[in-house]
């Protein structure tokens, strides 16, 4: 099939790229033309692992094309994803403005009838405004367009894998038509019929995914409850940590057993800084506010929320508890982008602790694989180093930040020879403590002794 998709932010490429490798045509439009053009010569604006080898793949195919002409693109399709982002306005409500500005392109634009595809996270009732908005703006063309609500569950570092490897598909739709031609989009997908550049051919066995046919509201709000529902299970482990540390307990060990209950499930029950990103903070917020504009009061959202923003001060608590003064000390900071594996530093709690640290008056070092060159910009104070040892040598303390691998597997022996002092306060509870203490480091972590 030949696919449209607006908007090459990391939701779009990525739909892109695994649709061109199961088989589609593709072409990719954005309003940012310099992104278009560094696409056109082969550059890929985000990392993300798998994403430069498909992409070069998807062109080496003549599967994948790129034009900043958002007619061209809209017009070349016979199926149009929506993939352009939905930031939140300041009382908490997602910005809609570029899914407007996109149905209006597209009812000028196209000369025959679409398939339109929400895929950017939005509110639920977002499809069927999106639908009125297309009637009206075609209204002399007299085109018809049918949309789909089709959210993504991808997680930054693994979208590639999740997107070969879904444990859903939904797809809220209004006809029976609809619900095939989506059918047949993911028919590769469902039926494992692609080259994995994860596994390289060889996935392990699993279920295959299913296909769940919903109405368009209810494939809204599925992705806006999950995500919800995620970020409350982190919050509610950081309230375990929290419980822990004043009742004697060790959170990992909580978490852990309740994790093995099927009903729980083990999953996002990890204790630290708290969740960042450009997902959960944002449909959190919008969900609140969705909830808040019918008259359903939220309150267990608003607390996982308020709990989530409290992170940032526990985790200060223990460092002016471990570094008593902390002006004018040398820290090192592990880790800048919200999560490992990824090079987005968008809401990332790194980042507060590291502008919390400034306000303090401590000198920072910082180190992460993936996201100085994004911080360089906003954050020039900092000295960078790509190497972690050197941003630890002569550090009064470390503070880990991200839950990156290379900080796992830290040599904790070496950096304690380099560092000035033995002391590391972990926001994302990467060691055992045990094993630090042995090392000879003063280690502060969460909920645990
Ligand atoms: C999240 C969802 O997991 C995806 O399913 C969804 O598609 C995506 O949002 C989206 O809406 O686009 P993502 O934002 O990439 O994915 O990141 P997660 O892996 O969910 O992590 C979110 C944050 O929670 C990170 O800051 C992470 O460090 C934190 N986290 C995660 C914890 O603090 N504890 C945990 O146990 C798990």
């Amino acid at each position: 099939m030949r696919l449209s998709v607006i908007g090459c932010g990391y939701v779009g490429l990525v739909t892109g790229a695994c649709l061109a490798e199961a088989g589609h045509e593709v072409v990719c439009t954005d309003i940012d033309k310099q992104r278009i053009a560094q696409l056109q010569e082969g550059g890929v604006p985000i990392y993300e692992r798998y994403l430069d080898k498909l992409l070069a793949s998807a062109r080496k195919a003549g599967r994948i094309s790129y034009t900043a002409d958002a007619g061209e693109a809209i017009r070349s399709g016979d199926v149009i994803f929506i993939c352009v982002g939905t930031p939140p306005k300041p009382n908490g409500e997602a910005d809609l403005s570029a899914i407007d500005h996109v149905a209006r392109q597209i009812a000028t634009e196209a000369r025959s009838a679409k398939l339109i595809i929400e895929k950017s996270t939005v509110p639920a009732r977002t499809g069927l405004e999106l639908r009125r908005a297309l009637t009206a703006y075609s209204r002399n063309s007299g085109l018809c367009f049918r949309v789909v609500s089709n959210p993504e569950f991808l997680r930054e570092g693994t979208a590639i894998e999740d997107f070969f490897h879904p444990d859903r598909i939904v797809v809220g739709v209004e006809d029976e038509a609809s619900a095939n031609d989506m059918r047949q989009i993911y028919r590769p997908i469902l039926e494992r019929a692609f080259h994995c550049p994860v596994h390289n051919s060889t996935c392990p066995p699993g279920n295959a995914a299913a296909l769940l046919v919903t109405t368009i509201n209810s494939a809204e709000l599925i992705k806006h409850a999950s995500n919800s529902f995620l970020a409350l299970k982190i919050s509610y482990a950081n309230v375990i940590a929290d419980l822990c540390e004043k009742i004697g307990a060790d959170v990992e060990e909580v978490t852990r057993a309740m994790g093995l209950d099927p009903r729980i499930g083990g999953q996002f029950l990890r204790a630290g800084l708290g969740f960042g990103g450009f997902c959960f903070p944002k449909d959190v917020q919008a969900f609140i506010h969705l909830a808040g504009t019918v008259g359903v009061d939220f309150d267990i959202l608003k607390a996982a929320e308020r709990v989530n923003k409290q992170r940032i001060e526990r985790f200060f608590e223990k460092v002016r508890q471990a570094l008593w003064v902390v002006k004018g000390k040398r820290v090192a900071v592990l880790g800048l982008a919200f999560k490992g594996n990824t090079d987005d530093i968008r809401f990332s709690p790194a980042l507060e602790v590291v502008k919390e640290l400034f306000r303090e008056g401590a000198q920072v070092h910082a180190s992460d694989p993936e996201a100085m060159p994004k911080v360089k910009a906003l954050l020039p104070e900092v000295h960078y180093h790509q190497d972690p040892y050197e941003a630890l040598r002569d550090a009064e303390a470390a503070m880990v930040c991200t839950e990156w691998d290379v900080f796992r597997d830290l040599d904790w022996e070496r950096a304690g020879k380099l560092m000035a002092r033995r002391l590391v306060i972990d926001g994302r509870n990467l060691y055992s403590p045990a094993r630090m203490r042995q090392l000879g480091f003063e280690y502060y972590s969460f909920g645990r002794e």
